[in-house]
């Protein structure tokens, strides 16, 4: 349970570094499991559910070392993980069934939850799994899949990322070639691939609709650094065009935030590059139409922070969230803090420019636990943010220093 309260004051200054990314960093634990060498990452984010994610590979056999920043990682025993428990707490346990299947001809899961962004169901995934080979039982809430591998060619009827990233893992033991026809384009995506190259694997067309697996008999140990995280790099951006100020930020991709960066600029926030960083200044001024997509469009982890901008400045947003069914968890928690928006379905609209007053609000999910404090920033008087689920530290290292960092008013109290 972690409980935030936020004070606005005077705008952001200063610099903050960007944390190597959640979404970069899940993918690549579970890659651990296709290989008995190590495979070693300099710098792993310190989140919830990157332990929940060592947890659950340590579940299925493979030891786990955390040395400072760096973690190292091997499995050279395998067996299916018997604690459902530790595969509801994230999202990305289905990230497991890949490696598994690859590496053992067995792998069981479980039917995953949903989330309160939405169903987020794994039907793509297990797709891809039967067209490699495998024979797939569901049984207790399980999901059972076995069989030896062989190259496909198969269809995403959604660009999935974890669907990508599941299926590239599996088949990169499989005997042959399989091509992924409709794949996720995302950084993670392209960050993943290279990863399983540094461990021997062949793959060609991350990052484009059409990725290309030749299986290889093993795969070996490997040193990979993930990608910065984009999310958190544009957080900190709203959070200036929200409650103003200038920061640099260090250690961020420009090139992999172009749609939010382009959408700052349009809402008059001024964004120059540096090598290896960002320079963001000053309060956005002008409403906003934004339409959440795949990689490139604009990201649906960014909906909610961005959302907080919207509320900021006059006149009316229009925002259109075309990737989860329920995304606007934050909508209800910022009319209490006096914000005016409408929803009907995916569609939310805006009327900002009124300045939101400090209130008690209970953070929904990741994102939206973000955008409250952002919120905050920019609220008269105190804003307290409830998180009982711990969602934000799932997904940030700490924000509440990095926006004190930058000048902020945001204390943790436990
Ligand atoms: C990844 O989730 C990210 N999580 C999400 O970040 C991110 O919002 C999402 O990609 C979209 O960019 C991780 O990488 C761990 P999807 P993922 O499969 O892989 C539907 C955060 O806040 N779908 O691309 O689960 C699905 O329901 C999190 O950091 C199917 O219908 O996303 C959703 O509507 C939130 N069938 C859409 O596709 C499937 O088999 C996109 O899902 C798979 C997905």
């Amino acid at each position: 349970m972690a409980i935030f309260q936020v004070e606005s004051g005077a705008p952001l200054m200063g610099e903050a570094t960007v944390h190597p990314a959640k979404n970069a960093a899940l993918p690549v634990i579970a890659a651990s499991l296709l290989t008995a060498g190590e495979l070693v990452v300099p710098e792993m984010p310190d989140l919830t559910d990157v332990r929940a994610m060592c947890d659950l590979v340590a579940a299925c056999g493979a030891n786990v070392r955390r040395e400072g920043a760096a973690m190292a990682l091997s499995a050279p025993q395998l067996s299916p993980p018997d604690t459902a428990g530790l595969m509801r707490f994230t999202r990305a346990s289905a990230l497991i069934m890949g490696p598994m299947l690859a590496r053992l001809g067995y792998a069981r899961i479980t039917m995953p939850g949903g989330c309160a962004i939405g169903q987020r169901p794994i039907d793509l995934h297990l797709k891809g799994m039967s067209a490699l080979g495998a024979q797939i039982t569901t049984r207790q809430g399980f999901i059972e899949l076995s069989g030896a591998l062989h190259g496909a060619v198969i269809y995403l009827d959604l660009p999935s990322v974890g669907a990508t990233e599941n299926i590239m893992m599996a088949a990169t033991l499989a005997d042959g070639v399989t091509r992924i026809e409709n794949a996720a384009k995302e950084p993670e995506v392209v960050d993943l691939a290279q990863c399983l190259t540094a461990m021997g694997a062949q793959i060609q067309g991350a990052g484009t609709g059409t990725v290309t697996i030749r299986g290889v008999y093993a795969l070996h140990g490997a040193t990979h650094q993930p990608i910065p995280d984009r999310i958190e790099a544009g957080t900190l951006c709203c959070a200036v065009a929200a409650a103003g100020g200038s920061i640099l930020l260090r250690g961020t991709r420009p090139e992999q935030m172009r749609a939010l960066l382009f959408k700052l600029q349009e809402a008059g926030t001024s964004v120059s590059e540096f090598p290896g960083g960002l320079r963001v200044r000053g309060k956005a001024k002008w409403p906003m139409e934004i339409r959440t997509l795949s990689y490139p469009g604009f990201p649906t982890d960014m909906q909610a922070p961005m959302m907080v901008v919207a509320c900021t400045t006059p006149g009316t947003s229009v925002f259109l969230e075309t990737i989860f069914e329920n995304r606007f968890m934050h909508v209800p928690e910022l009319t209490r803090m006096g914000a005016c928006i409408r929803v009907e379905d995916r569609v939310a609209v805006i009327e900002g420019g009124y300045r939101l007053q400090g209130a008690e609000v209970r953070c929904p999910d990741l994102r939206s636990g973000a955008a409250l404090l952002l919120a905050g920033l920019t609220a008269d008087g105190v804003t307290r943010v409830e998180d009982p689920a711990g969602h934000i530290d799932r997904g940030y290292v700490r924000l509440e220093e990095t926006l004190s960092g930058l000048g902020a008013s945001v204390k943790r109290i436990e």
